[in-house]
């Protein structure tokens, strides 16, 4: 696990956005894991500045989200599904139907969840995942006591998520939804390359968990410790309960650029 600790936001954005340039120019028709909510926004705006400069291109790449709010209504301006196409999906090249995200409509909640599982193996797997932490050290919406080994299924939502989210339902926390589909971790772990990105002090314990902590189904996140290459982005709020702040600083500033993400 590499951890990069970068002045802002911005920053975080520029590098994230390097790695997925290059992995487009080496493989134009990548596949994206794409995270919605407000950490990997940096990302997004970064690649849609490029994009509008004609510096990248995701007309041949493809991408799947993590995750989903059941029973959201399709046009819910906070569906997961509307929410990466506002942010993200709408402000670049994606072809038609490029971008897949799993069903929180479905009847057949297994069977949509299997479909995902398939989509993404029929695609080649995910090149690049993006991905956020939640306070509780969810990824996707993989909750504390999450099996290690999931798939895509789904997950009650904790009630401290359903309180941080509830800022996107303006405040009202019982809009939020009790239920989502989410990538298992399994799911995550079969990635190739996981970019998380983490900012502000409320991410500070759950970056230390991740990082440093015991691998436990208790902060979902720390079975990243198992991935073979996952890259850490944190401004230096989200970095500070770290123990070894200084030792991953001081071994990034020591790597040549190209070797940077
Ligand atoms: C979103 C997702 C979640 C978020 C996490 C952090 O698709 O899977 O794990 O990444 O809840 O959310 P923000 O970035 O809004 O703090």
């Amino acid at each position: 696990m590499e951890i990069v600790v970068l002045p802002d936001a911005q920053s975080i954005g520029a590098l994230a956005a390097d790695a997925i340039g290059r992995l487009l120019q080496r493989k134009p028709d990548a596949v994206l894991g794409l995270a919605t909510g407000s950490s990997p926004l940096a990302i997004y705006d970064e690649l849609a500045r490029r994009r509008a400069e004609g510096a990248i291109s995701f007309a041949r790449a493809s991408g799947f989200t993590l995750d989903e709010y059941v029973g959201l209504p399709v046009d819910h301006p906070q569906s997961y599904r509307n929410v990466i196409d506002k942010d993200f999906v709408s402000r670049v090249d994606f072809a038609p139907d490029a971008v897949h995200a799993p069903d929180g409509l479905a009847q057949d909640i297994p069977a949509a969840c299997a479909a995902y599982e398939s989509a993404i193996a029929a695609a080649g797997g995910v090149d690049l995942q993006i991905l956020g932490i939640g306070t509780d050290g969810h990824i996707g919406f993989n909750e504390p006591g999450s099996s290690l080994a999931s798939r895509t299924r789904i997950k009650t939502l904790a009630p401290q998520t359903r309180i941080d989210n509830a800022r996107f339902f303006e405040g009202n926390l019982g809009a939020v939804p009790t239920h989502c589909l989410t990538q298992g971790l399994a799911t995550i772990m079969s990635a190739r390359h996981v970019v998380l990105v983490a900012t502000g002090s409320g991410k500070a314990e759950a970056v230390h968990q991740l990082v440093e902590g015991a691998v436990s189904a208790l902060w979902p996140a720390t079975i990243l410790q198992h991935h073979p290459h996952t890259t850490v982005l944190l401004d230096p709020a989200a970095a500070g309960r770290l123990q070894l702040a200084d030792y991953y600083r001081e071994t990034y500033r020591a790597k040549p650029a190209w070797q940077h993400i």
